[in-house]
């Protein structure tokens, strides 16, 4: 009894430890910016609304609510450094959504988020150096979060 119960904590570390660390074995894929938009989805496919939300609010992810207020009441303290993203799916479409996250800065080379799908980061947490934030995967996740907020 008390051995599976360690087995299944030893088993649940190893599979946290393969989550957290996913953005590391990928290679980024190539995908096609046009007129500031990126029209196709990163992996071919449409991507988990609410595998996206949790990507979203996850302070070693996506944390946009560092910098944004969202639709998210379980989580207090959102910053005020970006606009409110309050109705994106109806503000943006998804093309212009998925380019805002994969990297913003191809729309204002000033601005202060993050690139989320990019090679080459500076001054970045050495797991960060030459991996993407955030995988395709969650890219395509958090969009498709994104497009539920009409
Ligand atoms: C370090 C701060 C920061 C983080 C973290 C951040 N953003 Fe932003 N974001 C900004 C700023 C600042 C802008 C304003 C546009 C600009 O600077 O060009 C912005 C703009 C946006 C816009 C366009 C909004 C508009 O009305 O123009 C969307 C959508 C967006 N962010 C979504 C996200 C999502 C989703 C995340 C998390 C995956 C995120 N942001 C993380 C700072 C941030």
């Amino acid at each position: 009894m008390k051995h599976s119960k360690l087995l299944a904590t030893a088993f649940g570390v190893a599979v946290a430890g393969a989550i957290s660390f996913s953005a590391q074995a990928e290679e980024l894929t190539t995908f096609e910016v046009v007129d500031g938009t990126i029209p196709v989805s990163l992996t071919g496919a449409p991507g988990d609304a609410e595998a996206g939300r949790a990507t979203a609010i996850n302070r070693k992810k996506g944390n946009c609510l560092a910098c944004h207020v969202m639709p998210i009441p379980e989580q207090q303290f959102h910053g005020l450094t970006g606009p409110a993203i309050e109705t994106p799916g109806a503000d943006f479409s998804e093309a212009e959504l998925r380019m805002r996250i994969v990297d913003a800065k191809v729309i204002n080379d000033d601005t202060m988020m993050p690139s989320f799908y990019k090679n080459g980061q500076h001054r970045v947490l050495k797991k960060f150096v030459g991996v993407p934030i955030l995988s395709a995967q969650e890219v395509e996740d958090v969009v498709a979060y994104l497009m539920t907020l009409k």
